[in-house]
């Protein structure tokens, strides 16, 4: 295996599910799938198993767990400790296999109300929830992922046990705010690695992909498509060690695995970070 293995997450909140894309993954090196109980309409876990399950034990699999179907509803989302549990338990059965990695899903939805020492509490006994699963072996690691980490700062202290991987948004259309949520929350929690997500925002079709070009982004900017500075620069934005990153097309995949060769102008990630940080400034002297 090549280095790119440890640095790109293969992510499949949009994807089909088609094994092509799987096998192009392995061929490059790229060794690590993340996935979630509600992916695919709460059927992507049995759907790996049925048209991957010859891959799967070749892939470091992550999954997440917060979210529950309900009849007539998309969903809802819940810490409760043993309905966490039974997800675990299921994930790995749905898999055929024990994921490598268990994620508390998006926990902020359900700490937005009631006193901040209850919330801290729901979250403790969520997060002991998956350290618990982990060390009995019904998955191999743990940690939390976060769209929004701005409550959960607040909420981090001596109860919360240390989680294996953090995963945060990263990339160029992350906000200031969330920017230092998260690293707020990487500073608090000291996870063993930090993940990025969602590097084009789940599209690199919207408007906005065409009005900057991200090249400025790289040293040598010359040999790079905009696709990959934006991809490469989600390393920076803020400073994650892998990326979750979603493609159907396995040509899509190659032109981000070689992305990783290209380099950063840390200056110019400085200067943008000054620029995000006075538009946020302004905006909250305007409200
Ligand atoms: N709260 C959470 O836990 C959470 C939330 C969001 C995301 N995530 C994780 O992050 C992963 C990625 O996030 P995401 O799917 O929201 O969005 P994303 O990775 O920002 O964007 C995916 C889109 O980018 C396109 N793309 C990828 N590489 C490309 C290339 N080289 N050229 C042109 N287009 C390219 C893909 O289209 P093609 O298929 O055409 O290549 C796809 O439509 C998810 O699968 C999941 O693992 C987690």
């Amino acid at each position: 295996m090549c280095a790119a293995d440890s640095r790109v997450v293969l992510g499949l909140h949009r994807s089909r599910h088609e094994p092509a894309v799987l096998r192009e993954a392995l061929d490059l090196g790229v060794g690590a799938l993340d996935t979630s109980s509600n992916y695919l309409g709460f059927r992507s876990h049995e759907t790996l198993a049925r048209v991957a399950g010859d891959l799967l034990p070749r892939f470091r699999v992550s999954t997440k767990v917060g979210y529950f179907p309900v009849p007539g509803r998309a969903s809802e989302h819940s810490l409760d400790p043993e309905r966490l549990r039974a997800a675990v338990e299921r994930a790995a059965q749905d898999l055929g296999r024990e994921p490598d990695v268990v994620l508390l899903h998006n926990p902020e939805h359900s700490l937005s109300a009631g006193p901040e020492a209850a919330r801290r509490e729901r979250l403790a006994a969520a997060c002991h929830v998956l350290e618990d699963a982990a060390l009995s072996g019904v998955c191999g690691s743990w940690g939390i992922s976060s769209w929004d980490p701005r409550p959960l700062g607040a909420l981090t202290g001596d109860g919360l046990p240390r989680p294996d991987v953090l995963m945060v948004r990263s990339g160029l259309l992350v906000r200031a705010g969330i920017l230092e949520a998260a690293e707020l929350l990487t500073a608090r929690l000291r996870p063993s690695q930090v993940w990025g997500m969602s590097p084009f925002g789940g599209s690199t079709a919207e408007d906005v992909w065409g009005r900057f070009d991200p090249r400025v982004f790289l040293r040598e900017a010359e040999q790079a498509t905009a696709t990959q500075a934006a991809f490469r620069a989600a390393y920076r934005l803020p400073a994650v060690d892998a990326v979750a990153v979603g493609t159907d097309n396995p040509a899509h995949l190659r032109e981000l695995v070689d992305a990783l060769a290209l380099e950063v102008d840390e200056d110019v990630v400085g200067q943008y970070r000054r620029l995000l940080r006075d538009a946020a400034d302004r905006s909250e002297a305007r409200q």
